[in-house]
């Protein structure tokens, strides 16, 4: 049966720097704290205007296909994998198909939030091994830094994300050695609202809250997006940061082992685990619970907070540039967020 591998890979991270120090300019926050519960020094900011998730994913997808030895042309699907699109509909998938031109393609956007890329690489790889597609775009991409808030109130949120974008190619590979060993996708839908963002949305909350039993034509706009929602901050990204914490070192660990025994494998004989930049902490704790090395680990959120769908193949891109990747290494994806939804990929680098 055919396995797919990763044929080229791409990262596109902003020029604009944004440190610790300077979010102390907009909110009651410090170097310290930050570092302490997070590990983040810095992260990046797109431009305001002329960075979009779109564009980023763009940029890191052409370094991706041009390693991939490639052309967009050559692409027969894309999957897009975000949580802050350039619009609320349609997705960004389509948008990078007129970016690069390419041909009148299927393309499918992924709302899995922080385990996106590897639910998005997980459907690639069914439409590889069943040969339906040959050269699949996968892109994990984010501009978190549009959606903040910037005062004290939202700073246990806004501290920890940043702006970027990672794409890998997606080939099919005849040798059964390599490749994408297996994808694990799970969810609970239980805690969906402990990190979440809830406006503009069609949750019942609207009607809760306001007098809205009756249809009033005059209130249909404030049932989408009302100035109290905006007043309130209710169209900010919600989270109870502790219960967080407390399921994903849970999850991350059991999503790890579960990919290596599938495969036969165990914690020690893992190259590299990527996982998901969440929080420094996080890794961390998982890595104890696995005993696994400093070297077995990979972790980039210093330098850029949390990017959601794109802190995945950001990190893995960065890795693999770093030489921390070589052929035939054992290669362990992870991630878990909101949803809560988790996954894992277990890569034999092709
Ligand atoms: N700067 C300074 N003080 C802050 C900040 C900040 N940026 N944010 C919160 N505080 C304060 C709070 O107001 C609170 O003050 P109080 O005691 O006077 O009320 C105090 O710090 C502790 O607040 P908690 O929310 O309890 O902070 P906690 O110690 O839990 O740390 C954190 C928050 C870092 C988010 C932690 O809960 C955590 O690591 N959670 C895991 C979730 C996570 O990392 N999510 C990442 C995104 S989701 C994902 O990718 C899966």
């Amino acid at each position: 049966m055919l396995k797919s591998k990763i044929a080229g890979i791409g990262m596109y991270v902003p020029a604009n720097v944004v440190t610790n120090k300077d979010l102390e300019k907009l909110m009651d926050t410090n170097d310290e704290w930050i570092q302490e519960r997070t590990g983040i020094q810095q992260r990046r900011y797109a431009h305001r205007t002329d960075e979009t998730t779109t564009t980023m994913g763009v940029e890191a997808a052409k370094i991706a296909i041009e390693r991939a030895g490639i052309t967009a042309q050559d692409i027969d699907f894309i999957i897009f994998a975000t949580l802050s699109p350039d619009y609320y509909f349609p997705g960004c998938g389509v948008l990078v198909q007129r970016a690069l031109q390419m041909k009148e393609i299927g393309a499918l956007d992924i709302r899995n939030q922080c385990s996106g890329f590897v639910y998005a690489l997980s459907v690639a790889d069914q439409f590889i091994k069943t040969s339906m597609y040959k050269n699949i775009l996968v892109i994990g991409s984010e501009k978190h830094s549009f959606g903040l808030d910037y005062t004290t109130r939202g700073r246990n949120v806004s501290v920890i994300f940043g702006d970027g974008a990672g794409a890998v190619v997606l080939q099919p590979t005849a040798n059964e050695q390599e490749g994408i060993l297996s994808t694990h996708l799970h969810s609970d839908g239980e805690s969906a609202e402990i990190l979440a963002m809830f406006n503009p949305g069609t949750h019942a909350n609207h009607w809760a809250n306001k007098n809205y039993a009756t249809f009033n034509k005059a209130e249909i706009g404030d049932m989408f997006l009302s100035h109290d929602m905006i007043n309130n901050a209710e169209i900010y990204p919600f989270m109870d940061g502790p219960s967080v914490f407390k399921k994903a070192i849970i999850k991350f660990p059991e999503v790890i082992v579960e990919a290596l025994s599938k495969n036969g494998y165990t914690t020690e004989d893992l190259q590299l685990l990527i996982p998901h930049q969440a929080n420094l902490r996080i890794s961390q704790f998982v890595q104890q619970k696995l005993k696994l090395t400093d070297n077995q680990v990979y972790n980039n959120i210093q330098q850029y907070g949390n990017t959601t769908a794109a802190s995945v193949p950001i990190a893995l891109c960065e890795a693999w540039e770093n030489g921390k990747i070589k052929q035939g290494d054992l290669v362990c994806l992870a991630a878990f967020g909101s949803g809560f939804t988790w996954a894992s990929a277990l890569i034999k680098w092709a």
